[in-house]
Parts: structure tokens; C-alpha cells; sequence
């Protein structure tokens, strides 16, 4: 399979990207697949003009001559992309967030209605066999909303994708904090073996990687001391 990683954290050392890197680890334990990790953060990048000069060319390229169209072609050829990143303002990182605006050139104006009643537009070739994951880890402990504008952005935005958002992740780049973090990171270890043989993952693995590392009540408490 060919595996295509956008790491969409700005940091050398993300603790979003230990939990990806996890994930792989167990993903490609018997080293058979062709893993591509782009580190967004050192491509150039730019917003899209919103000039739908893709649309009129319906070639599956960006008008903007930058280093989008190479991550297109990663893209179109992908059988797995995981999507690696943290929460910024509830939301995707604006960098990434380019990344993602700017796959329009893989569909076209041409929109049609799904049965479910929501409206799509109609996909310039058969892009069904992408499978999408979603990681995406936070800094503030568990609490209901923070993920809940990023949640709904994925399920439209990619076609049945696995999502899970990680609370507490800066634990994971604290080495005092290894007890907690080092059974999550062996728990996404697990769930990469599992999305190996399933190509996704049961609701009850998802609860699992989903699980704060400490109580947010200690969580908080420990940042407010520093
Ligand atoms: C600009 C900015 C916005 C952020 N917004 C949120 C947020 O909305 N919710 C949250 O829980 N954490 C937020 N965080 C915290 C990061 O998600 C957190 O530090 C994460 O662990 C960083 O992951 P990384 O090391 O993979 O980049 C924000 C951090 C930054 C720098």
C-alpha cells in the first residue's frame, strides 16, 4: 500500500506526530508499504485564490505553480493518507488547512445531491480507494466541543474518514509523563495493526486512543503550576 503521511504540526518535535509515528509503526509492522511523510510546515504552500481556474481545466492540477501539485500526485496515488496534526483554534492548522482547500482540483464545479441530503461535488476520477485517518491531538484535557468544529470539518471534507482527537498531548513530549503516555502510544501501536487488516477502526478502538492519559482535573492543576 502506498501511505501517504501530511504532518501538519509546525514543531521538530510534535506529540501529535508520536502518536502517528506509533500508529505507522504498527501500520507497516511487516515493512510492506511505501510510506511518503510530508512535513507541510517546509513546503511552500500558499492560500488558494479561490480563482476556480481548476475547474476550467479539469485537470487535477492547481493554477499555482508551488509544491500543492506535487502533494496532489502523492495524493491521487495514496491507498492510505493520514492527516497528522494538532488543534489549533478548534480547528485545522492554516498551513494544513491550505493543503486541504487546495484538493478542490480533484473535484469538479458539478454538484450532486447524496441520499443522506447533504451536497457534494462530483469527483474528477474514482478517488475510492483513499482510505483517511485523522490525528489529531490538543492541548486542553477532555471536555465536550473542543473537537467538535474540526470533527465536523473532516466528515465532509474526506469521504468516510477515521477520526480521532487526542486530549492532553503535550504529555507526550514530557519525559516525567512516560507512565501515562507510553501505554497510549502502545495502545495507537495496536490500532495501526488493526487498520492494517480492516482499513479502519472499530468504535471501541477509537474510544480507547480517544482516553485522557490523567483526569482533567490533575491535568489542569499540573499546567497551572508551571
Ligand atoms: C495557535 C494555537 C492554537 C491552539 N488551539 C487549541 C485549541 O483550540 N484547543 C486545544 O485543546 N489546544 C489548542 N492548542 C494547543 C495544541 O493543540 C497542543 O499544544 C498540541 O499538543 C500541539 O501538538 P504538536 O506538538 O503536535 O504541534 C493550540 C496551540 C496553538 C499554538
Amino acid at each position: 500500500m502506498k501511505i501517504l503521511v501530511l504532518n501538519g504540526s509546525p514543531k521538530k518535535k510534535s506529540d501529535t506526530f508520536r502518536l502517528t509515528d506509533a500508529f505507522l509503526k504498527g501500520l507497516n509492522k511487516n515493512n510492506e508499504n511505501e510510506v511518503h511523510i510530508v512535513n507541510v510546515i517546509d513546503k511552500k504552500i500558499s492560500p488558494c485564490r479561490g480563482c476556480f481556474g481548476c475547474w476550467s481545466n479539469e485537470n487535477g492540477r492547481c493554477v499555482i505553480d508551488d509544491d500543492q501539485n506535487g502533494i496532489l500526485d502523492l495524493y491521487k496515488d495514496s491507498d492510505v493518507i493520514i492527516w497528522s496534526f494538532p488543534l489549533y483554534c478548534y480547528g485545522m492548522p492554516s498551513h494544513l488547512k491550505a493543503v486541504l482547500d487546495r484538493t478542490i482540483p480533484l473535484v469538479k464545479m458539478k454538484m450532486v445531491k447524496l441520499s443522506d441530503g447533504t451536497v457534494r461535488h462530483e469527483a474528477l476520477a474514482d478517488f475510492s480507494k483513499i482510505h483517511t485517518v485523522v490525528i489529531c491531538g490538543c492541548g486542553f484535557p477532555k471536555w465536550e466541543g473542543n473537537f467538535n468544529g474540526l470533527k465536523t470539518m473532516c466528515k465532509m471534507g474526506f469521504v468516510n474518514p477515521d477520526i480521532v482527537c487526542v486530549p492532553e498531548t503535550p504529555l507526550l513530549n514530557i519525559p516525567e509523563a512516560a507512565m501515562v503516555a507510553d501505554p497510549l502510544l502502545a495502545r495507537f501501536e495496536k490500532a495501526g495493526e488493526e487498520y492494517a487488516s480492516k482499513l479502519s477502526l472499530s468504535e471501541e478502538t477509537v474510544a480507547a486512543l480517544e482516553q485522557p492519559m490523567i483526569p482533567a482535573e490533575a491535568y489542569i492543576q499540573n499546567v497551572n503550576r508551571l
